[in-house]
C-alpha cells in the first residue's frame, strides 16, 4: 500500500495536516499522487473510490465508527454525552434511532414547514432592515444565523436569537467551531483526547467542562416540561405541539423505558449535526452561482419563468422548489463540489479475518474511511470536469452514469449512518435559496474573499456580499 513514508511510521503527519485547515486538500493531493488506496498513518487507510462505498459503509457491513467519533463526543458536567452522530456504540445507536427515525421522514417533511417560513421571514426582514442602512453584508454569517435560528425553532418552537439579535447567543456558533475544530486535529491521534480532555484523573481537578449545546439543550428540555405542566403558553414561552421536542417528548411517553438522557441526545444532535452543515451548504451554492454568471442567469431565469406562471410564492414552498430542475441541479453540484464534511468518514474493520478492498489487503483493526472532497472529484464517474462546477451533469438523462454520479455522492454519508436530517436540512435549502435569488439582486462586494477552513466541517471565512432588492419585472421579460 502506498503513501508518504512518514505515514507508516506515525499520525503526526495526518495531525500536521488536519492542523494545516486544508487537509481535504491535502487529500485529494494525496490520491493523486498515490492512487485509490492511501496509507494516512500506521494503522489508517484512505480510500478514493466511489466503488468502495457498499464495502465500508453498506448496510449490513459491520464496520463501526473510529475513535475519531469518541473526540466528538461533549462532555456535560464532565460526563461524555453520546448522540446519534457521534455514538460508536451500535447498540446504543440503534436505541436512539429506533423510536426516532420515523419524525425524520419525508412523509412528516411538510408540517415542519410552517416553522421554516416563519424563520424565512425573519431573515427577509432583517437582511432588508441591514440593507437599508449599507447595502454590503456579511451573507455567510446571515446564512449560519439563519440555519442555527430555524433548528432552534423547529426543534425547541425557540430560535436561539441569532438572527433577532445578529450575534451569536451565548458563543453557541463560537463553541461548535472550536469543538469542531480540536476534533478534527486531535481526532487524528485519538488517544491524545483520552490522556487530556476526557481524563478522568484531569477531570477531577479542573472545573466541570460543559458543551454550550448540550447546555442549551438541556435549558430548552427543562423549560419545555415546565411549559407542558401548565399548558402549551406560559408567560414567556410558546410552543408548538408539532416540533422536534413535541414528538420527542410523545416519543418518551410511549416508552418510559427510554432513558430520560435520551431526550438531551435527541435535541443536541439536531443542533450539532444540522445548523453548521446546512449553513456550509447553502454558502456554498450562493458562493458557486456568484462566481459562475451563466450559471446564475439560467437559475433566475427559471425563477422568473416561475414566478411569471404563477408557479412561485414570495416565501417559495417545498412542492413548487421540486418542480424548479436547474435548481435542484445546482444544490447538487454545490454538495459534490463543497461537501460539508471535508474528512474521512472513518469506519474500524472488524472482521477477524480482515477485509479486501480495492484489491488491497486490510487487517482487522484498520481505520479506513472516505473522504467525500477525493470521492467526489473521481474523473472516471463525474467526467474530465470533475473538479468545475457544471450543474448541466445532473441535468443529464436518467443513463447509467447518471445512477453511477447519484451512487458516488457522499454529501450526507452513506449506509446506516447516512445522514437523518437530510430531507430537514434539504427543506430549508430549497425553500431558501431560490426565495433568496427571486426577491435579492445579489453580487459579491469582493470576489474571492473567502477562506476555507477544514474542521471535518469546511467552513468558509469572509463572505462580504451586496444585495440589492431585486426588480422583478425586468426579469420576466429577459
Ligand atoms: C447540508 C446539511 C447536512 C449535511 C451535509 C449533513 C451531512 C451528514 C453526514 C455526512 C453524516 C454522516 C457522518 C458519518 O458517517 O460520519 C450525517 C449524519 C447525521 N446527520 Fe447530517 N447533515 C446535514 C444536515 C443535518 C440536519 C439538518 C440534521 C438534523 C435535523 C442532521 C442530523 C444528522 C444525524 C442525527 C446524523 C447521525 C446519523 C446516524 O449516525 O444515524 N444532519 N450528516
Amino acid at each position: 500500500m502506498s503513501g508518504p513514508l512518514w505515514s507508516r511510521l506515525s499520525d503526526i503527519p495526518r495531525l500536521l495536516w488536519a492542523r494545516s485547515d486544508h487537509i481535504h486538500e491535502k487529500h485529494i493531493a494525496l490520491h493523486r499522487k498515490y492512487g485509490v488506496v492511501v496509507r494516512l498513518g500506521p494503522n489508517c487507510v484512505s480510500i478514493g473510490t466511489p466503488s468502495a462505498i457498499p464495502a465500508i459503509y453498506g448496510t449490513g457491513t459491520n464496520l463501526q465508527k473510529s475513535d475519531f467519533y469518541r473526540v466528538l463526543q461533549p462532555l456535560a458536567h464532565g460526563r461524555v454525552v453520546q448522540g446519534l452522530f457521534n455514538t460508536q456504540d451500535e447498540a446504543l445507536h440503534r436505541a436512539l434511532k429506533r423510536p426516532i427515525a420515523g419524525i425524520y421522514s419525508m412523509t412528516n417533511l411538510v408540517s415542519f414547514e410552517p416553522y421554516v417560513d416563519t424563520t424565512i421571514r425573519i431573515f427577509l426582514q432583517r437582511m432588508e432592515e441591514q440593507q437599508a442602512k449599507q447595502p454590503t453584508v456579511n451573507l455567510g454569517a446571515w446564512l449560519q444565523f439563519f440555519a442555527f435560528d430555524v433548528m432552534g425553532e423547529i426543534t425547541f418552537s425557540r430560535r436561539f436569537g441569532f438572527l433577532d439579535t445578529a450575534s451569536d447567543v451565548d458563543g453557541i456558533i463560537d463553541s461548535i467551531y472550536r469543538f469542531f475544530s480540536y476534533g478534527s486535529v486531535i481526532g487524528q491521534m485519538p488517544v491524545l483526547d483520552r490522556l487530556w480532555a476526557k481524563n478522568p484523573l484531569i477531570n477531577r481537578f479542573l472545573p466541570s467542562k460543559n458543551s454550550s449545546v448540550v447546555a442549551f439543550a438541556v435549558a430548552r428540555a427543562n423549560e419545555r416540561q415546565a411549559a407542558s405542566e401548565k399548558g402549551t403558553v406560559t408567560d414567556d414561552y410558546e410552543y408548538n405541539s408539532r416540533d422536534f421536542m413535541s414528538r420527542f417528548l410523545e416519543t418518551r411517553q410511549k416508552d418510559p423505558s427510554l432513558p430520560p438522557g435520551f431526550l438531551t441526545a435527541w435535541t443536541t444532535s439536531n443542533v450539532q449535526a444540522g445548523s453548521d452543515t446546512t449553513a456550509i451548504l447553502l454558502r456554498a451554492i450562493v458562493h458557486f452561482l456568484l462566481t459562475h454568471p451563466a450559471s446564475l442567469a439560467k437559475l433566475r431565469h427559471e425563477l422568473a419563468t416561475a414566478r411569471a406562471e404563477g408557479r412561485l410564492s414570495d416565501v417559495v414552498t417545498w412542492k413548487e422548489s421540486r418542480d424548479l430542475s436547474y435548481l435542484d441541479a445546482c444544490i447538487k453540484e454545490a454538495g459534490r463540489l463543497h461537501s460539508p464534511v471535508g474528512l474521512a468518514m472513518e469506519r474500524v474493520v472488524a472482521a477477524p479475518q480482515g477485509m479486501e478492498v480495492c484489491g488491497t489487503h486490510l487487517p482487522k483493526g484498520t481505520v479506513v474511511g472516505l473522504n467525500p472532497w477525493v470521492v467526489h472529484r473521481d474523473k472516471r464517474i463525474f467526467g474530465e470536469d470533475a473538479d468545475e462546477w457544471n450543474p448541466d451533469r445532473w441535468l443529464r438523462p436518467k443513463d447509467e452514469q447518471r445512477a453511477a454520479m447519484e451512487r458516488s455522492l457522499l454529501t450526507f454519508g452513506a449506509g446506516h449512518r447516512t445522514c437523518l436530517g437530510k430531507n430537514i436540512s434539504y427543506l430549508e435549502i430549497y425553500k431558501l435559496i431560490p426565495t433568496l435569488f427571486a426577491r435579492y439582486d445579489i453580487t459579491f462586494e469582493t470576489p474571492d474573499e473567502w477562506k476555507l477552513v477544514n474542521h471535518w466541517l469546511v467552513f468558509q471565512e469572509g463572505f462580504n456580499v451586496t444585495v440589492r432588492i431585486h426588480d422583478e419585472k425586468k426579469d420576466v421579460e429577459k
